[in-house]
């Protein structure tokens, strides 16, 4: 028989974990079967002003969704991230930041962290800005993100951080949505030994999206270029010189509104997630410390940006609720060369190491000894996220990056998720390369075919969530009907995750990515409806049809069919303005692969585009395209097998 490629639960691992096997079986049960009792018990991990008696209020019924959990609890996150580790750990690391030059570095402890985050709080206060604003952050991973979203925090105003690769016209989109009355923002941001003008891109955004929520913008000097500067404008250091440090905190009620973040559907724009305070911190720092089996010292490395959900919650959020020491690259781990990885982690003796596929496969593209200029002895546990993890990459993750030793957490969730549904946990779960293994407490998946029918034991399906969890998104801002007919309509009583997954025999789970029209390139959502509605926009462009396909590095690449109108003749010369053109409209990461020249979409007689061929002839499968007799005119499909790469 085939041996089974399966990697045990480590002695050493098990005895030094929060959780062992036992443990997990015992509290995943317990938080099924008597989920108050068991979220009642958690509560102690964070410090709450006012204790929560209720639990879970949440529904999952289509005509009352709602997400409620701890609504009688009051806190502050800022306070529980920061303030309650200053008896103990005030000179601690909290932030261990590495510039994008490698010779740039701050250690900022907890007692520096608290300082800069009320003087910027007291800042804030001065302008105006309270409790319940949002407040739009466009910035670099630099120290001052991180204290602009516990400032927001301190004072309960609402952070909505937008990822520094978005383009002026997607900034402006969601700051007009946030309704935001302040930006944060630096100069410009240094990545890969690159400047990305930010500022300029704020004041574009600002003149985009003719509104004038915005009253003030705040700059952190970071570049050193110089700006164009407005009336609106303020330096952020002379904003916070000769603050007072100390801010009192905002008590909140559990279900404040902590934060916003944007993130692509499959149709229409991309949507404000809304994340409250107490069931995401909670969730976020009980995440964090069970899966990453985080402990007093460890040194702890995300390399994601806080512009995601990876970056709120595992950069900032659940490390610091959890008293750690959490590193913040501001570069790339190709820059200066591809050793930068691991000479960060010997630099600081990484523990723990977070990271995506795609950065895996990016690494792995350049043989083993791309890592030889660092030992990364260090290392204990490694962590993936973003997208599947294919089981190559997942031994190369091992065996070179880990030296064979460190257990790897593949961790399953989604920006509507606040923090991780499905996981190893390393003390407990035995580890099947590619899987992401088994639900974390009080997470109930269930598979479901086509037509709803749950599906039991080894099997295929859609994959739902069938009861609430703390950290679950509550709503999309300004707009809970979107939020009910995304999540809650195509199935009764459940969450939709937009994932497909297949269930083992074992009960592990396999993700096999989305089933909806969302892309997943190099970790980064987008969905395929804003790549068509930019394309279109172009004066060339008659139609366009945007999907995914199989790439070797970034997961997913993006393939564009595009129908030019009658008058333009395709060119190469005009395959690249396009290209151009959607970088300029979204940002880099939505620029795409490919473009082939499409006379005609295959459509249903109705006109509704049939994607699944596309996705076919992009991945070059052309053998298994199914059912063609319902197109209104099957002619096309031919056209485009004979013209691809073309
Ligand atoms: C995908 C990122 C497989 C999935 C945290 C999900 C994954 C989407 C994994 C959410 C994983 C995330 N294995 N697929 N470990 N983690 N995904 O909102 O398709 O940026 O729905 O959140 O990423 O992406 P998001």
């Amino acid at each position: 028989m085939e041996k089974r490629d399966i990697y045990p639960v480590d002695e050493k691992t098990a005895e030094r974990a929060w959780i062992d096997r036992t443990q997990y079986e015992q509290m995943y049960r317990r938080s099924i079967e008597s989920p108050d009792a068991f979220w009642a018990d958690q509560l102690d991990q964070l410090d709450w002003a006012t204790r929560p008696t209720k639990m879970n209020e949440s529904s999952f019924k289509r005509d009352e969704v709602v997400i409620r959990w701890f609504a009688d609890g009051e806190l502050n996150a800022a306070y529980n991230c920061i303030d309650r580790h200053l008896d103990e750990r005030a000179d601690q690391v909290a932030i261990l930041w590495e510039g994008d030059d490698p010779s740039e570095s701050k250690r900022i402890t907890y007692r520096e962290l608290h300082a800069a985050v009320g003087k910027l709080a007291n800042g804030l206060k001065s302008l105006g800005v309270s409790r319940g604003d949002t407040v739009t952050l466009y910035m670099p991973m630099i120290p001052e993100a991180a204290y602009a979203m516990l400032a927001c925090a301190r004072i309960g105003a609402v952070h909505s951080v937008v990822f520094g690769g978005f383009s002026p016209d997607a900034l402006a989109g969601r700051i007009k949505d946030s309704g935001s009355k302040l930006v944060i923002t630096a100069d410009q941001s240094l990545r890969g030994g690159k400047r990305v003008p930010l500022k300029d891109n704020v004041d574009d955004a600002l003149t985009r999206a003719g509104t004038d929520c915005v009253e003030r913008v705040l700059v952190v000097q970071r570049g050193g270029d110089p700006i164009d500067w407005q009336e609106k404008d303020l330096w952020y250091h002379e904003l916070v010189e000769g603050q007072s440090s100390e801010c009192a905190v905002e008590t909140m009620n559990a279900e404040d509104p902590l934060f916003i973040l944007y993130t692509s559907g499959s149709t229409g724009t991309p949507k404000g997630l809304k994340h409250t305070t107490g069931g995401y911190l909670l969730f976020a720092a009980m995440t964090h410390r069970y899966v990453f089996d985080y402990h007093d010292g460890d040194i702890y490395w995300c390399a994601a940006d806080v512009g995601w959900i990876t970056g709120h919650t595992y950069i900032v959020y659940g490390p610091l609720a959890n008293g750690a020491t959490t590193l913040m690259f501001e570069g790339v781990p190709s820059y200066p060369d591809h050793g930068r990885l691991g000479e960060v982690i010997d630099k600081y003796g990484v523990n723990i190491l977070y990271t995506s596929p795609t950065m895996v496969r990016a690494l792995m593209a350049h043989g083993d000894q791309v890592l030889s200029t660092s030992r990364r002895d260090s290392l204990r546990l490694l962590g993936s996220v973003g997208e599947p993890i294919n089981p190559e990459a997942w031994h190369w993750f091992h065996r070179v990056v880990g030296n064979g030793r460190c257990p790897i957490v593949d961790t399953w969730w989604q920006t509507e998720s606040g923090g991780h549904l499905i996981t190893a946990l390393p003390g407990a779960i035995d580890l099947k390369p590619g899987s992401a293994t088994l639900p974390f407490f009080g997470v109930e998946p269930a598979l479901l075919d086509p037509e709803g029918r749950e599906l039991e034991g080894a099997a295929s399906g859609n994959l739902v969530i069938k009861r609430s969890w703390p950290g679950q998104a509550r709503t999309i801002w300004g707009d809970h009907e979107r939020f009910v007919t995304t999540y809650f309509s195509t199935y009764e009583g459940v969450y939709v995750s937009g994932d497909g997954c297949r269930r083992d025999e074992d009960g592990y789970y396999w993700i096999t990515g989305r089933i909806d029209d969302v892309l997943n390139v190099s970790g980064h959502r987008l969905g395929t409806a804003e790549i068509e509605s930019s394309l279109v926009a172009h004066e060339a462009v008659a139609e366009a049809a945007v999907v995914g396909y199989p790439h070797e590095v970034k997961g997913q690449g993006i393939y564009v069919y595009v129908t030019l109108n009658d008058d333009t003749a395709p060119s190469d010369e005009l395959k690249r303005a396009l290209i151009d053109w959607v970088r300029r409209d979204i940002g880099p990461i939505a620029k795409p692969d490919v473009i082939q020249w499409a006379p005609g979409l295959p459509k249903t007689r109705s006109g509704k585009i049939m994607r699944r061929i596309l996705r076919k002839i992009a991945a070059g499968e052309l053998d298994g395209l199914g059912d063609t007799s319902t197109l209104a005119d099957p002619g096309v499909v031919d056209e485009l097998i004979g013209s691809r790469g073309r």
